[in-house]
């Protein structure tokens, strides 16, 4: 099968590889109709996360139809279409019985911190992923969704992330109604945080990043405020500006680890790895948010040390909440949500192309081109 593989930082190709098989008698193997490029995927495509092995295949945003399924798959048929979450969960581990999707004991058992997922490094599992025309995928008796009939399927793709973490990102803020809310970064992620934001009850919403063409999307798409920090003078006065010098009730970090803006953590964590990731985007967050205020980072960064000012947490009060989202917790919601037309998940798709184009894919992505937020690959044998 044609599958996407890495091969070091800023290099990944289309190669052929063996078809998954069953290996576990509840595993599944799918055929990807769809798969997307996240912005966890350029972290690992930079070189920016532990343990990224030469040889692996990315993608954990994907749809699919079911072609095998183990002998104790109850929950999926063969011919089922279906939208497969990036956690790989257990469904029965401590962490999962508590809706923690994103962190199951099982599915990682190397790991201390993150869970299982598809197409990611060593670190969560070392699974392949969905930028392939075949994916082996694992518990399949506990995340894979059956799509909904009458469902596109461009909506579908973006369930398995995107839509869950920008509404991960708003419910961890415990918004007040009324509350003004900025959110950091205007990737997909923080779009769809800034529109969840009105979900529930902002009064005010920001958006900040310096990509222009990424803000005005914003602004049509999530009906907010958007800057481009680049000429704002310094992000967090600018804040405190616009709220009578009080702060955000809730800061959202939906940028992570390639943040910009700030060139002592830009060295320190993009260029020499001294920290994991640059923390510019968080510690503006924390910065200003007012006292007693929520930080909700859904942007992500490696598992060791980073340069925050936690002072300013403590003597603040702020209450910082964050993870890898628990996609399969949201879904019976955020199906809804699509049906009803509340959410418009595929209005964030600005590029379809064809599997065997990945690395065009990722270079458009990773450099902004062509005004690009969303891309989705594929594959010749989708047959939709
Ligand atoms: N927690 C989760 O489960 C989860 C799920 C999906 C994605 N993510 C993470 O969310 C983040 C965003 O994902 P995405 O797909 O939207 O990525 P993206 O790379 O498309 O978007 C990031 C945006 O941040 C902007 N930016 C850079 N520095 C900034 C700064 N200092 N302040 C404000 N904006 C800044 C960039 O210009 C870019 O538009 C990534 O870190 C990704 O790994 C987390
Ligand atoms: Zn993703
Ligand atoms: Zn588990």
């Amino acid at each position: 099968m044609l599958a996407m593989e890495y091969r070091g930082p800023k290099r990944i190709r289309v190669v052929q590889k063996p078809m998954p098989e069953i290996l576990h008698p509840e595993d599944a193997i799918v055929r990807v109709t769809r798969s997307c490029i996240c912005g966890s995927d350029l972290h690992l495509y930079n070189g920016n996360v532990p343990d990224t092995r030469v040889g692996q295949t990315f993608g954990h945003e994907f749809t699919g139809v079911v072609e095998e399924i183990g002998s104790e798959v109850t929950k999926l048929k063969v011919g089922d279409n279906v939208l497969v979450p990036f956690n790989i969960a257990c469904g029965k581990c401590i962490f999962c019985k508590q809706g923690l999707f994103g962190n199951c004991h099982e599915a990682a058992p190397q790991a201390t911190a993150a869970g299982g997922f598809f197409g990611y490094s060593h670190i969560t599992g070392g699974y392949n992923g969905g930028q392939a025309e075949y994916v082996r995928v694992p518990y399949a008796n506990v995340s894979p969704t059956v799509i909904p009939p009458g469902m596109d399927i461009e909506d579908a793709v973006l369930l398995t992330d995107v839509v869950p973490t920008g509404y991960q990102a708003a419910e961890m803020g415990g918004i007040q109604t009324g509350d003004t809310v900025v959110v950091f970064g205007a990737g997909p992620v923080g779009i769809m945080a800034a529109r969840c934001a009105w979900l529930f009850g902002a009064g005010r919403v920001i958006i900040i990043d310096k990509e222009d063409y990424r803000l005005e999307f914003a602004r049509n798409y999530s009906k907010c405020e958007a800057y481009n920090f680049q000429e704002i003078g310094d992000p967090v006065v600018f804040i405190k500006k616009q709220t009578d010098w009080i702060g955000a009730d809730v800061c959202i970090d939906a940028v992570g680890a390639e943040a910009a803006g700030n060139a002592l953590q830009t060295i320190t964590g993009r260029k020499t790895l001294l920290q994991a990731g640059s923390a510019t985007a968080v510690h503006w967050a924390i910065n200003s948010v007012r006292k007693g205020g929520v930080v909700s980072i859904v942007g992500v960064y490696g598992p060791t040390d980073n340069l925050v000012p936690i002072g300013n947490v403590l003597n603040k009060g702020i209450t910082i909440r964050a993870n890898q989202t628990a996609v399969k917790r949201h879904l019976p919601r955020l199906i809804e949500h699509v049906q009803n037309g509340v959410l418009n998940p595929k209005g964030l798709i600005t590029h379809r192309l064809a599997l065997e184009d990945v690395a065009d894919g990722y270079r458009l992505f990773s450099a902004k081109l062509d005004n690009c937020i969303k891309t989705v690959l594929i594959p010749a044998t989708a047959g939709m």
